[in-house]
């Protein structure tokens, strides 16, 4: 805690900025000065803050300080704003920018004379980092308009049993048909997964995938649909009676809807694993989508309700030519086989990848030397006419 006296001026107008401070006691004008005359921009008291813009914006201190009495004030450092600044929605940031240079103008707008006030270069700021931030506030935009304007789909993509070369199933993968072409989840998932429409899209995508697998029993009854869900999802307190509601209303038996959650959901501490295991026992499959590529810890594999796990596509694009690769693979197999869960390898692209997968175990799998995702209608002809390898 720092001390001042009355009068005491804590900083100017100009000075480089290296802390913010909290008011203990007393009180504190912030003032600007143009010819020789005090232009009072606000009075402050205990627990106010003063002295953040120029930690938020670096810049310049835009006002001065002054103690209008004795007063204790609490120092912030940099580093305490900054953590904060820097680990906060992109979004957030910008919109902190733009009030910022609103103040900062208006207080040069005070001091600047009539005439050069308009020279202010209001514009500046359209500067590349902001514009990675407008352009994602237009994309959540754009996302919640196609959800409303109902451009959203669910393509398929046949999961095969390797050896009998049969469909087991199918992974349901989101599309955007906008109007003019048909945008893959990479643009938008992680936008779509970080924002609050992930729940209405989210319940759109399992009432989707349960219409759509009515469909596929009829020319298939044992099919399984995948469903990707995100840790947003699964937490959501609605989430279990939803999929329990949905399951009922179509008659379906919670067997065939596979949940495919990736490993990030371990992350999320006890409550997910909760939910996991609730889902698992009211029967529906769990698979770990892209295995090895994030949080693995061997701990938890034992320990959660899993059914299978999915190798992910860059280990399969690696496998005919890297050892190294080869013998991550191996070990992943022999382990699943050892606690019982069932292998589906991701992102097959050719017969060489495929044989050496089955060869070393590897039940099913999944990738374009069989099928991309396709929409529904097209995966029910291909299953009528039996079109896969
Ligand atoms: P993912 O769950 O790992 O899905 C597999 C991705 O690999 C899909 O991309 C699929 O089209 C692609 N893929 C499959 N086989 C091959 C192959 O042989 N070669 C190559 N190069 N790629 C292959 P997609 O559809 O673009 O999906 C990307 C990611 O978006 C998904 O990764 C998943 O994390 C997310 N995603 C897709 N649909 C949904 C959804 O409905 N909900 C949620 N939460 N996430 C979704
Ligand atoms: P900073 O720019 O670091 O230093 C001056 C401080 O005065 C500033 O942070 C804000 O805390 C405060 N300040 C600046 N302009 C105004 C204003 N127009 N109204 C109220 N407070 C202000
Ligand atoms: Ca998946
Ligand atoms: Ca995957």
């Amino acid at each position: 805690m720092v001390r001042y006296k009355k009068n005491d001026v804590i900083f100017r107008q100009g000075d480089v900025g290296d802390c913010a401070y909290i008011i203990e006691s007393g009180q504190i004008l912030i003032y600007l000065t143009k010819d020789d005359n005090e232009i009072p921009l606000s009075l402050i008291g205990p627990g106010e803050i003063f002295g953040e813009m120029a930690l938020l914006d670096n810049q310049n201190r835009s006002a001065s300080a002054r103690a209008l009495e004795e007063t204790v004030l609490n120092m912030v450092n940099r580093e305490q704003v900054l953590e904060r600044v820097n680990s906060s929605d992109t979004i957030v940031q910008l919109l902190m920018r733009v009030l910022l240079k609103r103040i900062r103008n208006q207080n040069m707008k005070m001091l600047a004379p009539k005439k050069e006030s308009s020279l202010y270069d209001l514009t500046e700021w359209a500067s590349s980092p902001d514009q990675k931030a407008i352009d994602k506030i237009k994309l959540e935009i754009r996302i919640k308009e196609a959800f409303a304007n109902k451009e959203f789909r669910l393509y398929y993509q046949p999961i095969i049993d390797l050896k009998t070369r049969q469909i087991v199933g199918a992974e349901a993968l989101l599309r955007w048909e906008s109007p003019k072409e048909v945008i893959p989840p990479i643009v938008f998932i992680d936008l779509l997964e970080n924002s609050s429409m992930m729940i209405p899209v989210g319940e759109w995508i399992i009432e989707q995938a349960c219409i759509d697998l009515k469909e596929f029993h009829k020319c298939h009854p044992k099919f399984v649909s995948s469903i990707n869900i995100s840790a947003r999802q699964i937490l959501a307190p609605n989430f279990l009676d939803y999929i329990e509601s949905l399951t009922k209303k179509y008659s379906l038996s919670p067997s065939c809807l596979k949940l495919e959650m990736t490993e990030r959901i371990m992350m999320e501490g006890v409550l997910a694993i909760e939910m996991l295991k609730k889902c698992h026992n009211l029967g529906y499959p769990i698979s770990i989508d892209d295995f090895g590529t994030g949080f693995s810890s061997l701990q938890y594999i034992s320990q959660m309700p899993i059914d299978d796990i999915k190798i992910d596509r860059s280990f399969v694009m690696k496998i005919t030519q890297d050892l190294k690769t080869q013998a991550i693979v191996e070990t992943l197999l022999f382990m699943a086989r050892s606690l019982n869960l069932n292998v589906i390898s991701e992102g097959i692209e050719n017969q060489d990848e495929m044989n050496w997968l089955k060869s070393k175990g590897s039940q099913y799998g999944q990738g374009w030397l069989f099928s991309k995702a396709i929409p529904r209608n097209d995966l029910i002809t291909k299953m009528k006419t039996n079109l896969i390898i």
